[in-house]
């Protein structure tokens, strides 16, 4: 059968590029070779169409609003899987068997606790450091005392790479634990090492020298769908700058704690803080969401954790969040009037001509925020936590970038839109 190319016409000369066919039918034309061949390169600011590697990770089919992780639906991953589960799937492609988790676990489990002079790092930070900022630093401080893990020599990285990834889903909460006890001004709490993984993240967030932290509610197994459904998301913002610092040769800290600092904007992670702000300033001015709406219409507001670069109908992750907050809520005693908000702003959004003819449907944030907030968590933390979820995905994307032999350092090319040639000395004759 006849191989099929693009052609592509450019100062009248034909030249074609082979094509390539992902797994569920994703086409794309490979422009390697475009540069070099015509001195031609392709501009697309923001990277809507541009495929910047191939993956066997995570598919996304933003128009169906699926989302698999190595070909499990999250629907399943959500309904039976676990965090540490669904973690070990993304980083290895496999579920594990039960001895293989079991061995996972226990490595998570005894690198919970971080080096005591670590906690001289957390007096350097003001009171009022947004919660990332802390996490980032101390992510990429982490690699310095593991100078065997973070050696920038890939060979010596992928040797260590077990041990690494399971120190770093263990201490990213642990660090995140110990970022909320020190805005609070309050002692650090040690891991509890028989503790699952979010039960002991909930007891070094909560428990007080009068108070042992006991989950009574199923405040853990929220917590743990909340990470399960954040765990991957194929190239958005974070990942790819994690895939980019990576593909200079960096090790897993420093590109993690890069990709930290991509997740904190508001288009991104911080869009589950944003949300609750948002819900919080309709409900103290008595809007019942009507007005929030009409203003978004006007380009007055945004309807946070509404709308997705990939996503052209509802969020699978939205619609599980969406299901379960309810539950939660219920569960925990928590009657939350910012639920009821939300829900509102749901309806008359998936109504309203505006968001139906742009395809605006619930992100992941939408409903996430309300959830964390039952839990006890306050809204500074929203973006750590969904660090804390997304540490596999990193992990997984850092690792594809690793072992591949083949691998270039990620280095886009621009339009130069400034000033031609300029000449110093005619300024001088000023
Ligand atoms: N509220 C109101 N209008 C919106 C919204 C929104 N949340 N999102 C997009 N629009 C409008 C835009 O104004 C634009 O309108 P126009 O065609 O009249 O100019 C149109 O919809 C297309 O929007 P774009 O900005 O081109 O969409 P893009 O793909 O660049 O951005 C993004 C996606 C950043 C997620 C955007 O929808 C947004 O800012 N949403 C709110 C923030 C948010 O929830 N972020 C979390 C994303 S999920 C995640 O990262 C985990």
């Amino acid at each position: 059968m006849e191989e099929q190319t693009a052609l592509i016409r450019l100062d009248d000369i034909n030249y074609e590029f082979p094509l390539i066919l992902g797994t569920e039918g994703e086409k794309a034309f490979d422009i390697r070779s475009l540069r070099t061949k015509s001195k031609f390169i392709a501009f697309d600011e923001g990277y809507g169409n541009t495929g910047s590697c191939l993956s066997d990770i995570t598919f996304i089919d933003g128009e169906q609003g699926v989302l698999r992780h190595r070909g499990y639906p999250i629907e399943q991953l959500a309904a039976k899987s676990t965090f540490l589960e669904t973690a070990m799937l993304i980083i290895y492609g496999e579920l594990p068997a039960e001895e293989s988790l079991a061995v996972f676990r226990k490595r998570v489990s005894s690198s919970a606790s971080v080096h005591t002079s670590m906690h001289h790092h957390f007096e350097g930070f003001p009171g009022n450091s947004h919660p990332m900022s802390i996490l980032s630093a101390m992510l990429n401080a982490l690699g310095a005392y593991y100078p065997e893990m973070s050696s920038n020599d890939r060979d010596q990285d992928l040797a260590h790479f077990d041990e690494t990834a399971a120190l770093l889903i263990s201490k990213v909460r642990t660090l995140a634990a110990m970022t909320f006890r020190m805005k609070k001004g309050l002692p650090f709490v040690a891991p509890n090492h028989s503790r699952g993984y979010c039960e002991n993240f909930l007891h070094m967030m909560f428990t007080e020298p009068y108070f042992d932290y006991i989950d009574s509610v199923g405040a853990g197994d929220a917590l743990d769908l909340f990470l399960r459904l954040h765990a991957d998301h194929e190239q958005n913002c974070s990942t790819s700058t994690v895939r980019m610092v990576a593909s200079g040769g960096a090790n897993l800290f420093a590109s993690v704690s890069a990709g930290v600092c991509a997740l904190w904007g508001p288009s991104h992670g911080g869009a589950n803080m944003a949300v609750v702000q948002m819900l919080e300033d309709i409900h103290a001015s008595g809007d019942d969401g009507t007005r929030f709406i009409e203003a978004a219409k006007e380009g007055k507001a945004k309807l946070m954790g509404f709308g997705h670069r990939v996503y052209k109908n509802y969020d699978p992750r939205a619609k599980i969040l969406g299901k379960t907050v309810e539950q939660v809520l219920t569960q925990i005693g928590v009657d939350d009037p910012l639920l009821n908000i939300a829900r509102r702003l749901e309806q008359s959004a998936l109504e309203d001509e505006y968001f139906v003819s742009r395809k605006l449907y619930p992100n992941v944030d939408f409903y996430s925020g309300i959830l964390l907030r039952a839990i006890g968590i306050p809204p500074e933390m929203f973006t750590v936590m969904f660090a804390i979820g997304r540490m596999p995905g990193w992990i997984a994307n850092w690792k594809e970038i690793a072992e591949n032999p083949k691998g270039r350092i990620h280095r886009p090319r621009q339009i130069y839109t400034g000033h031609g040639l300029r000449d110093y000395q005619a300024l001088e004759k000023r």
